[in-house]
């Protein structure tokens, strides 16, 4: 017989955690057969860490302040996150670039949800570059982790369209229920 067991499941986080709730609720509704087994942060005072206590999952988080470099940090921080054994490591509004020989090991096993239309907007204020370039469409990716900043190989995306009356805050605002949506299906 085959047995079947949820995909554990690793999210990096830095801020809000609106993607991480999005993964929560659906793993909570049954939708998605997945267990999420850390909530890691970069930042001690991220309101995604309050998230997943609220949801009784184990949580860390480690300042980089006291490490000598990011390759120091990033070996410790994810050399934790390994401990939790994750089939899947989910960088959910992780703001950090992580160091390349200690992302180098989790190549394959780590994605990311960037609020852009990759390879257009990598790095930050993306919502504001769609807008100044006059696009007519904007999105959301998520891909593959690889040593080159929001530059691994694209699993999927989604779209909208940019309204006359878009500011970066609305755009993001409208963006943000799609990216629950994408980041859910991709996992
Ligand atoms: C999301 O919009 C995510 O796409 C973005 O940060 C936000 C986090 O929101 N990530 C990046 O810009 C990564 N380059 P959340 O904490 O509410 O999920």
């Amino acid at each position: 017989m085959i047995e079947r067991r949820a995909l554990r499941i690793a999210v990096l986080v830095s801020g809000r955690g609106s993607n991480l709730q999005a993964l929560i609720d659906a793993m909570q509704a049954g939708e998605l057969p997945i267990e999420i087994v850390v909530v890691a942060s970069n930042r001690i005072a991220a309101e995604a860490l309050r998230r997943a206590e609220a949801a009784g999952i184990a949580t860390f988080a480690l300042d980089p302040a006291g490490y000598a470099d990011r390759l120091d940090y990033d070996r410790e921080f994810l050399t934790r996150v390994a401990g939790y054994a994750p089939d899947l490591v989910v960088l959910a509004g992780f703001m950090r670039v992580i160091d390349r020989t200690a992302l180098s090991p989790w190549v394959g096993r780590m994605i990311n949800v960037h609020p852009s239309l990759l390879p257009k907007y990598t790095g930050l204020k993306t919502h504001a570059r769609a807008l100044a370039a006059g696009d007519a469409r904007h999105g959301a990716s998520v891909h593959y982790v690889t040593a080159e900043l929001d530059g691994g190989p694209v699993i999927a995306q989604i779209d909208l369209a940019i309204e006359a009356s878009d500011t970066p805050e609305s755009l993001a605002t409208r963006l943000l229920s799609l990216e629950h949506r994408l980041l859910r299906q991709c996992v």
